[in-house]
């Protein structure tokens, strides 16, 4: 049976479709209205694709290692990044692997957010921005799939290349970790910094926004 909501002076809003495939809660929902996809994240560390017009299932992602708290989806590439504890995944737009990043953030933290970022026309995929429980927004970049020697982490990427099997994953790489302790934000006080718990994105990615546990918003410029 269907259930309507009459809200404002004309708009009608109808349920066409209940969608069923997750086993624990739905934690985060994303969309892209450029591929015409959601995305749901659950407490069952799944996260499930579906077609945003035909309202079917597209594809399952495997299990990740813990309950996912944040779903973005790249409106310029279609590329998924999951968040799951302390872990970040990106997929392709058809559920396969394209990398995966064990410990994001430092000890103690698990991811909250995620979104991407469009820096220019002819950058392939663009740039993730995460925040985590310990009070840290950072910027990643999806590298080359050819492991580069880069700031000694050369190891770690070499063994993501192993374990995917031999193929090469292409790392990610930490472009950026963004301050909140500056001059703008006089009010920070030292001691343990306060966890965020959202973040966005302008339409041409010049200012990104976090907010976090204790109220308060931060606005970054993205302007080079
Ligand atoms: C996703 O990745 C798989 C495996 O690498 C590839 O076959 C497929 O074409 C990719 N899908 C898109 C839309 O790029
Ligand atoms: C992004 O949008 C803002 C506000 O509309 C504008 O001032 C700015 O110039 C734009 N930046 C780019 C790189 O297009």
């Amino acid at each position: 049976m269907g259930f309507t909501f009459q809200s404002g002076l004309s708009s009608l809003w109808r349920i066409l479709s209940a969608l069923y495939g997750h086993r624990g809660a739905v934690t985060c929902l994303a969309a892209s209205a450029s591929y015409g996809v959601v995305v749901s994240g659950s407490a069952d560390r799944s996260g499930i694709i579906w077609d945003l017009h035909r309202l079917t299932r597209l594809a399952r992602l495997p299990a990740h290692p813990a309950c996912l708290s944040a779903v973005a989806v790249s409106d310029s590439t279609g590329d998924i990044a999951c968040c799951a504890g302390t872990a970040l995944y990106i997929w392709n737009i058809s559920g396969k692997p394209l990398a995966k990043l064990d410990s994001a953030c430092g000890s103690g933290s698990t991811l909250s957010c995620c979104c991407f970022l469009t820096v220019a026309d002819w950058d392939v995929h663009g740039l993730i921005a995460t925040g985590d429980t310990g009070g840290h927004v950072q910027v990643w970049k999806l590298g080359t799939a050819s492991p580069q020697r880069l700031d000694g982490s050369s190891d770690s990427q070499e063994s993501l290349a192993k374990k995917a099997g031999g193929r090469e994953e292409p790392p990610l790489l930490l472009r950026r970790e963004l301050e909140r302790s500056s001059a703008a934000c006089p009010w920070n006080r030292p001691g343990r910094a306060a966890a965020l718990t959202t973040l966005a994105v302008s339409r041409n990615s010049s200012r990104l926004l976090a907010g976090d546990e204790n109220g308060r918003l931060f606005c970054w410029s993205m302007d080079e």
